[in-house]
């Protein structure tokens, strides 16, 4: 380009950012700011999309109620991506170029996220608060990627700690999904196996959006497991461990899940059959009211008729929203993408109301908190802490 186009181009943007002074930033006008979700709404994983969005919705209503943040309510336009990664960049594309979202949030899921990134990565769009542990969000360090949970690894490191050095249990499995999810949960109890010097006893997998595990099953049964770590969607994990629980070699297993199981959904799909089953999770028991920010939540789901939708995922989601509003009023001046990138790192600790996030220059994880959760007597409750009474599953 030459010297005299260069001019023109530089004028060209100046006159485009003259007309653009009042609205600001995409998504951003004097009284609101428009945020974007693509996740699934129908389909194994409805329950993690829904929840996310209940839970992002209702901390956005607390924050409107009280006039928004600086004057600006937050809104929220979620896509339905069916947890199809094709879908889940269609949607994004669609949310930042035609909707002209300020940022994406909430995301579900791991191949989701995969197609998304790279979308928001090229627009500079900050992708918040998704909902999946994987490593690539995390590893090698995204500017654009702002996680609020701790990472899969973590939650192995965590289901490895309990079972192999408190149970001094040996052989391990993994039935996993088989995508880029059920990959990253692999590699994560691999790596907390090695570290103890251990292998995998063996692995099974299943189809993303399918309910077929027999030959999962078969796999896993051939090596005698003492455990078996599932990482899937809660539809096809139920039906992995009833079928488990009638087959000699899998019956007196400990199933443990990580977290994107969706914890309520997979155990009243499981009913009775849940009994025993340990489930990692990146948030705190949604029913230990000793936490301030979950008394908030509850007050807050019970204000908006939500009480019945009380859970893990509806938490995260509350939190994400949280932690969204108070990094947006930490902005100074009308809120850019960059601006609210920077306020995350300069503000460091979001400390939630006894859930406490920190950030850093080459830090985009908020919590490292993993917080192991059993079926016990057919209630869900905390692992190794009686004093927090356990809610029944339905
Ligand atoms: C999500 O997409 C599927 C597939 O197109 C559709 O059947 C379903 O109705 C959609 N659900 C919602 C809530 O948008
Ligand atoms: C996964 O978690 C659910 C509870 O959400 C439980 O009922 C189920 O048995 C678990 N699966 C395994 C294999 O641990
Ligand atoms: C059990 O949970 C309560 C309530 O959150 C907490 O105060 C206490 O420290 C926990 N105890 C243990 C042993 O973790």
């Amino acid at each position: 380009m030459n010297r005299f186009s260069k001019a023109m181009l530089a004028l060209a943007f100046t006159g485009a950012a003259l007309v653009g002074v009042a609205g600001a930033e995409n998504g951003v006008t004097d009284n609101s700011v428009l945020l974007g979700q693509s996740c699934a709404l129908n389909g194994p994983a409805e329950a993690l999309g829904t929840g996310m969005q209940t839970g992002l919705t209702v901390a956005f209503g607390v924050a409107n109620a009280n006039g928004g943040v600086d004057g600006r309510t937050i809104e929220l336009k979620s896509m339905n991506d069916s947890y199809e990664p094709d879908r889940c960049e269609k949607a994004v594309t669609a949310l930042i170029e035609k909707a002209k979202v300020f940022m994406m949030i909430g995301g579900v899921g791991t191949p989701t996220a995969k197609a998304a990134v790279p979308v928001c990565e090229a627009n500079e769009v900050p992708f918040v608060a998704p909902f999946t542990g994987a490593e690539f969000l995390r590893n090698p360090f995204k500017k654009y990627v702002v996680n609020l949970r701790a990472s899969y690894n973590q939650e192995m490191e965590a289901l490895a700690a309990y079972l192999v050095d408190e149970q001094g249990l040996k052989n391990i499995a993994c039935f996993y999904q088989n995508d880029g999810y059920g990959q990253a949960g692999l590699a994560g109890i691999t790596k907390a196996l090695e570290s103890r010097g251990m292998s995998l006893a063996g692995t099974g997998t299943y189809e993303r959006n399918t309910v077929a595990v027999g030959q999962g099953l078969s796999d896993v049964a051939g090596t005698n497991p003492d455990a078996i770590i599932m990482v899937g969607a809660y539809k096809p994990c139920a039906e992995f461990i009833k079928q488990a629980k009638s087959n000699d070699a899998t019956k007196s297993a400990v199933f443990c899940n990580i977290s994107f199981v969706g914890t309520k959904a997979l155990t009243s799909e499981l009913g009775s059959l849940g009994e025993g089953v340990i489930i990692s999770q990146v948030v705190p028991f949604p029913w230990d009211t000793s936490i301030p920010v979950v008394k908030e939540f509850h007050n807050e789901m019970n204000k908006a008729g939500k009480s019945d939708q009380i859970g893990f995922v509806t938490l995260e989601g509350y939190l994400a929203g949280k932690f969204f509003v108070n990094a947006l009023d930490n902005v100074e001046g009308t809120p850019s993408r960059e601006a609210f990138l920077a306020s995350v790192q300069n503000t460091g600790t979001f400390d939630l109301g006894g859930f406490v996030l920190e950030f850093g220059p080459d830090d985009h994880q908020g919590s490292d908190n993993v917080f192991l959760t059993w079926v016990n007597d057919g209630k869900l409750a905390p692992l190794g802490n009686t004093s927090i009474a356990g809610v029944p599953i339905e």
